[in-house]
């Protein structure tokens, strides 16, 4: 195997042109705020001057954090009611019409790059790199899902029939569809999920996240200004309980949902028990998601890519590295080297330019992480804990499992588990990584093509990545979902994704 380029000269960050969302330009680890290695990266200097202003914008921005009121039950079906009869008009609308509204939502969304961004971090607590890629990601959904749909719903598919008989096959929306999002990505996932929901022809009622309503509010006036009519769209807030409420109601024709396995169940369970219409469900949820690194790994990339993909974002990534097995012939080092570098990670204000780790989303996720580091602090061996600043943080953390058996369930934050296998044994790590039942992402790190191969073969996992960090799926690039517990597919920001939030009609006519 020729080895995978030194550290420089890996993407680990992208730059989408607003023009070609998934042509990506490439930035390099810490170029945004380090000019002088721009050069070796092929990028101009005077995109410093762009950032420098980008960063003053975000600064002068001075988002709306008023509370957002949340729906009662009675506007919630009052919500499902409206979108049921903004549901003809918005059927109708041509798939070009519907497709350059999504356009302009994104260009829209560009041009306020600096209030989103500024929005993410006070309401979403975002660290300034994840809000950038969050906003990249929303504009990178809008204009994906238009260039999709204007292929699959621009127009009829002719298929093949006797002489004197054409056949049409055509997609079209189903109806309401019920968009569920989690906190965690509020902007790129809540306009994921809604803009694919309409460029397929559903109306759609969006429930963001109880813990991001305002971003989603944002998101939703913005989506009305690009021509999305109100008919079509309507924002329910609220918690968990609205949630149940939206996917209980009759008169919905699909749901798709992000967050914890357990609600895809509870919803799944609330479409199975209902009378009338079999109600599809598209849920992506969690993982345990495991990384491999074999003696043959490169130590100081397995480091930064550890790093990265276990304490980015706080953890609080549904691809997030949760469980690392390192062959035991190279583990002190890699250990010592991962926690080396998660020493170097700058914990705090998440509008702090040089911050690599922000808050974690509220006082709940806190006490949970915190009392998951308590337990691993006596069950397990702990090899770094970094130190975190009054608040709402949760410090990097590192500890030593006997066994991946302990780990049973995801543990949502910046908080990594290590197990030592011997290469003869790389058998039992497969079978554990199946044992937990998800299927998100994996991370591989090997010179051997063999036993990449190998893996690859075995596991049933949606998203894998070889020789670099499992984190920042880019849409178009590397579809995204997983398997098992982990979701039901289609992927986000895949080829087969608008399809499953339409039916398909074929006509037969004897001409
Ligand atoms: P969550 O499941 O607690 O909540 C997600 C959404 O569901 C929220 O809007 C919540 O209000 C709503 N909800 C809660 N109970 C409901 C019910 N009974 N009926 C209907 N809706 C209900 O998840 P979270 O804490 O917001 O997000 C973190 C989880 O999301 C993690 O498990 C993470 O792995 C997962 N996630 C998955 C992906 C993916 O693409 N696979 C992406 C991001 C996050
Ligand atoms: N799509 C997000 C990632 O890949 C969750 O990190």
């Amino acid at each position: 195997r020729v080895p995978v380029p030194a550290l420089l000269k890996r993407p680990v960050d992208l730059i989408v042109r607003p023009d070609h969302a998934h042509h990506a330009r490439i930035l390099m680890p810490g170029d945004l705020f380090a000019p002088e290695r721009h050069n070796s990266a092929g990028i101009e200097f005077g995109e410093r001057a762009a950032l420098d202003r980008l960063l003053a914008d975000v600064k002068a921005a001075t988002p709306d954090l008023k509370p957002v009121a949340d729906a009662t039950p009675r506007q919630a079906d009052a919500a499902i009611m409206a979108a049921r009869a903004g549901f003809a008009g918005w059927s109708r609308t041509p798939a070009g019409t519907r497709a350059a509204a999504l356009e302009q939502a994104a260009h829209l969304l560009e041009s306020r790059g600096a209030h989103f961004i500024a929005l993410l971090q006070a309401e979403g607590g975002k660290t300034l790199d994840d809000a950038l890629s969050e906003l990249r990601e929303a504009a990178d959904f809008c204009r994906y899902y238009a260039a999709q749909g204007r292929k699959l719903f621009g127009s009829e598919v002719a298929m093949p029939g006797p002489t004197g008989e054409s056949n049409a096959l055509a997609m079209r929306g189903r109806g309401v569809f019920v968009a569920i999002s989690p906190w965690n990505f509020p902007l790129a996932i809540f306009l994921g999920q809604v803009s694919a929901a309409l460029m397929a022809g559903n109306s759609v009622v969006a429930k963001p996240a109880e813990q991001t309503p305002r971003i989603a509010r944002e998101a939703v006036a913005l989506l009305h200004e690009a021509g999305i009519p109100t008919s079509a769209l309507h924002l329910v807030t609220g918690d968990g309980r609205i949630g149940a409420a939206l996917t209980a109601h009759t008169d919905i024709a699909g749901v798709v949902f992000t967050g914890s396995t357990e609600v895809a169940r509870h919803i799944n369970r609330t479409l199975a028990a209902k009378d009338g219409p079999i109600v599809p469900l598209i849920a992506e949820t969690g993982g345990i998601n495991a990384m491999i690194a074999d003696a043959t790994a490169l130590p100081e990339q397995v480091a930064d890519d550890v790093v990265t993909s276990a304490f980015r974002s706080a953890g609080q990534r549904c691809s997030a590295l949760r469980l690392l097995f390192v062959q035991e012939d190279v583990a002190d080092r890699m250990i010592e080297m991962i926690a080396g570098a998660a020493r170097e990670l700058k914990i705090g204000d998440p509008a702090g330019v040089a911050t690599h780790v922000g808050p974690v989303i509220d006082t709940d996720a806190k006490q949970r992480l915190d009392a998951h580091i308590a337990r691993m602090t006596s069950e397990a061996r702990l090899h770094f804990a970094g130190i975190a600043p009054e608040g709402c943080f949760v410090a990097p953390h590192i500890f030593e499992l006997k066994d991946a058996g302990q780990l049973t369930e995801e543990v949502f934050g910046p908080i990594l588990h290590v197990v030592r296998y011997r290469a003869e044994t790389l058998g039992h790590v497969l079978q554990a990584i199946e044992r937990t039942g998800y299927g998100l992402t994996l991370g591989i790190h090997s010179r051997i093509d063999d036993t990449i191969e190998a893996i690859i073969d075995r596991v049933q996992v949606g998203n894998i990545y070889v020789n670099r960090n499992m984190i920042g799926a880019v849409v178009g690039v590397q579809p995204f979902g997983g398997n098992g517990l982990s979701g039901t597919g289609p992927k986000a920001g895949g080829p087969h994704y608008l399809a499953r939030f339409a039916t398909e009609q074929t006509v037969t006519v004897n001409t």
